[in-house]
């Protein structure tokens, strides 16, 4: 499942002890696994090999280029949200007809550098959206490739803040004022709508909203033919869950084998945007222990990352799997890990039974990968540590740790104070 494992007692990222990566470049620190990237690509590749679909990965989940460049190799497109990402994956030299963009929000700067970029397709959130690239596509003489994300009104069964598709949410456009689009397409001349879209939500374990939302898309695409509207690709966006804890996902191949059925019959072209699937668990955090702490009713272990480096356990509540790098057999202590950050959301893991533990041992959060160091912020004026990236015995930093000088960049005191 992944390429995190104990031998004699040290835990190592494929064949790189992970305390001889810390002895390199300190604490805290992101590591991934070259190897655990490239196998769950190569999973949901394999996987759906019946529709050859384009793979977009969710650049949002992990933007380090040293990752996108590694799926870029294997032939992954990118999901993109921003001018940002997309400025990074023309960087690593992705193909431009391999990117969609998505985000409800998309600027005018940024649909005129897609644009000229040449992406495959918009993923369109919303009418005033469509027409704002219409007006920009006519004033640059260039046709726009457009999905219309569809909001298909179906529960995900995941944390709130990562359900997308129901019309509760802000995303994608209702099925009737879809066909209302698509019957007056002819307005919009600048605009090829040639794709549908969707994105339930993310951490999805079980496979019923996936088929729930393949099924409706595929019967409305039969519906709009008759009506002569002919759409020839469909992304089915992204959302697969992973194993955080004790977990039971649908596999790549529960997933496929679900809705391949469905997707063969229709002769659509398929994309996917899977990103946390590919890079969840492929990356972990590591940090060290500055203190103990005992204050008669509760034990915290101090640690030197905070919910700066780390935010899902803050954000979401969410379980991420905390082990001593170097394993022991030392009596089970019930523990908070925390961080240094001046807030009691400030966590990575609460009423942990972990072995005691002294000043300068090492921790590993696991699945840290994907939602990770791309969430991260400098609040409390504190440096990201690097990120690093192993590939059997090698491995290399991939983003340097933050120096003061990063932190204040751009700042300034004004004449008039
Ligand atoms: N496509 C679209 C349009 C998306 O909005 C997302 C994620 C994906 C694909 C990729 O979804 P994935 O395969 O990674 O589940 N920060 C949250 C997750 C937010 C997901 C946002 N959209 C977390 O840490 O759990």
């Amino acid at each position: 499942m992944h390429d995190f494992h104990f031998k004699k007692a040290e835990l190592y990222c494929e064949d790189v002890k992970i305390s001889d990566v810390v002895r390199k470049v300190g604490t805290p620190c992101y590591i991934y696994s070259h190897k655990t990237l490239i196998d769950h690509f190569t999973k949901i590749q394999k996987a759906f090999a019946p529709v050859s679909p384009l793979i977009c990965f969710a650049m949002k989940s992990n933007d380090n280029m040293a990752v996108v460049k590694s799926l870029l190799n294997e032939g992954a497109g990118l999901d993109i949200v921003s001018i940002g990402e997309l400025k990074k994956a023309l960087m690593v030299k992705a193909d431009p007809r391999q990117i969609v963009f998505a985000s409800v929000g998309k600027t005018e700067e940024e649909i005129r550098f897609a644009l000229r970029a040449g992406i495959l397709f918009f993923n369109v959130e919303s009418v005033p959206e469509l027409e704002f690239i219409n007006r920009i596509a006519k004033d640059m003489r260039k046709k726009a490739q457009v999905a219309l994300r569809i909001n298909p009104d179906v529960e995900a069964a995941t944390h709130d803040f990562i359900t997308t598709g129901t019309l509760k949410n802000k995303f994608g456009i209702d099925l009737a004022s879809t066909r209302a689009i698509l019957k007056q397409r002819k307005k919009y001349p600048y605009i090829e709508i040639k794709g549908l879209h969707i994105h339930i939500g993310s951490q999805i374990v079980t496979s019923a909203p996936f088929i729930n939302a393949v099924k409706k898309m595929i019967e409305f695409i039969e519906s709009l033919k008759k009506e002569s509207i002919e759409i020839t690709h469909l992304d089915i966006g992204g959302g697969l869950g992973i194993i955080y804890k004790d977990e039971k996902p649908q596999t790549a191949q529960d997933f496929a084998n679900a809705v391949l059925p469905y997707l063969e019959k229709t002769g659509l072209k398929i994309i996917m945007e899977p990103g946390r699937f590919i890079v969840g668990n492929a990356g972990i955090f590591v940090t060290k222990v500055l203190y103990l702490k005992d204050n008669g009713f509760k034990k915290f272990l101090i640690v030197d990352g905070g919910m700066n480096d780390l935010i899902r356990p803050s954000l979401y509540n969410a379980y991420h799997e905390i082990v001593p790098v170097k394993e022991t057999h030392a009596k089970r202590v019930k523990v908070d890990v925390v961080g240094p950050i001046c807030e009691s959301g400030d966590f990575l893991g609460k009423d942990r039974m972990l072995p005691a533990l002294k000043q300068g041992d090492l921790l590993a959060v696991m699945s840290a990968g994907a939602y990770g160091y791309v969430m991260s912020s400098n609040y409390n004026v504190r440096g990201r540590g690097p990120e690093v990236l192993v590939k059997g015995k090698q491995f290399a930093i991939v983003k340097e740790r933050e120096t003061f000088e990063h932190l204040i960049e751009g700042e300034r005191i004004p004449a008039f104070i």
